[in-house]
């Protein structure tokens, strides 16, 4: 027997569920001329969805994660190795002979694939401008390209003309759909929707929410027919600790449902106890991770845990010892730009492990 839950990866069927309407707003923006910036927390189902949502088109993909590129040649090398793979040969060395600055191509004896690069110093600008140039030109009307950015607001980590030079070169294309996606969602509006950025309304602003609870549901309770009693019961008991939260409802479910296989789940509290199993895992971390919170990040996420109040309103302040909505305000921002806290249709701690944790250390 097979866990049915599975977390942590990209996730596709059997494991992924619903997002039919997010599916549908992806393909129809990429069938027109038009780029997507997908904004959502982390671990919401980003990459997922994309990838789900791309492959059903039949087209070719180039997907890069800016957290793994190091300066923006790599980034040109990194997108000339994907555009290797997809299209034939032949062709493409015409088209690089005309690069101005000629990569180095050296087959991989161990993957047996093309390895890319430029020599370290060149000038990155023509580089960036060949590569997705060359890009723009392979895709076809029939299979036009999509090119993917995963966090794509580490693009200004690799250099602060990096995205000057990205939106000059994109703009005249007409070929391709970009994608991007990020989960520093200060950062990644700052970069679409403040009108001195470059990109400044250069594409459709999405965000993704949580799964519906409904959805959700259903698949819980098949998960863990035939390993549990009450199968409807472990399903709303898991969703009123995650409220919908892809990952970490995969991830309690996950737990649940080993427990139960092993015989330690069976009982009536086996949604409490998977709880206690990843708060007790995770407790290195989320002491590490308390003690280097200043004072008022401190209230602000105990408030948060222990209390149905929200942070900006008076009686959290006063209950909670703060002054100024302004330092509260401030704390928000840390603590969501750190990923602690999300903001949904309130706000509220991502990790309801670190919440559980929290509360009962208080408690204690
Ligand atoms: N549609 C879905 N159905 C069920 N589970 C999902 C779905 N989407 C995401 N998940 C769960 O959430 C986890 C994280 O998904 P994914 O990696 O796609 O998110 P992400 O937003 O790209 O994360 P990151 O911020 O780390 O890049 C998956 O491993 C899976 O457990
Ligand atoms: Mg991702």
């Amino acid at each position: 027997m097979k866990n049915p839950f599975k977390f942590g990866t990209v996730v596709d069927d059997p494991f992924f569920i619903n997002r039919k309407n997010e599916i549908e707003k992806v393909a129809s923006i990429v069938s027109g001329e038009n780029h997507l910036v997908l904004i959502s927390p982390r671990r919401m189902g980003k990459s997922s969805l994309i990838n789900k949502a791309v492959s059903s088109l039949g087209r070719p993909v180039i997907a890069l994660d800016m957290q793994l590129m190091t300066s923006p040649a790599d980034l040109a090398a990194q997108m000339l190795r994907r555009i290797y793979r997809i299209f034939p040969q032949a062709r493409l060395k015409q088209h690089m002979k005309r690069f101005r600055i000629i990569p180095q191509l050296s087959l991989n004896p161990v993957t047996g694939s093309i390895d890319v690069s430029f020599l370290p110093g060149a000038s990155s600008l023509p580089i960036l401008e060949d590569v997705l140039n060359l890009a723009e030109k392979l895709s076809t009307e029939k299979k036009k390209l999509i090119i993917v950015f995963d966090e794509f607001q580490e693009v200004r980590r690799l250099d602060e003309n990096l995205l000057n030079q990205l939106r000059a070169i994109m703009q005249h294309h007409k070929m391709i759909n970009y994608l991007f996606l990020g989960s520093q969602e200060s950062l990644i509006r700052e970069i679409f929707q403040r009108k001195k950025s470059p990109f400044y309304h250069f594409a459709m602003v999405m965000h993704l929410k949580k799964i519906d609870t409904g959805e959700f549901s259903e698949y819980l309770k098949t998960g863990f027919t035939g390993i549990h009693a009450e199968p409807g019961i472990i399903a709303g008991e898991i969703l009123g600790v995650t409220r919908g939260h892809p990952y970490y409802t995969q991830q309690l479910a996950f737990t649940a449902w080993e427990m139960a296989v092993s015989g330690r789940g069976q009982s009536k509290n086996a949604v409490d106890d998977a709880v206690n199993e990843l708060v007790m895992m995770h407790e290195m971390d989320y002491e590490r991770i308390w003690l280097s919170f200043n004072s008022t990040d401190r209230k602000v996420l105990l408030g948060l845990s222990i209390s149905e109040q929200q942070p900006l309103t008076t009686d959290f302040m006063r209950m909670w010892n703060l002054n100024a909505s302004s330092t509260v305000f401030s704390s928000l921002k840390r603590l969501m730009t750190g990923g602690y806290v999300i903001r949904t249709d309130k706000y509220e701690l991502d990790d309801p492990f670190f919440s559980r944790w929290i509360k009962e250390r208080r408690e204690k």
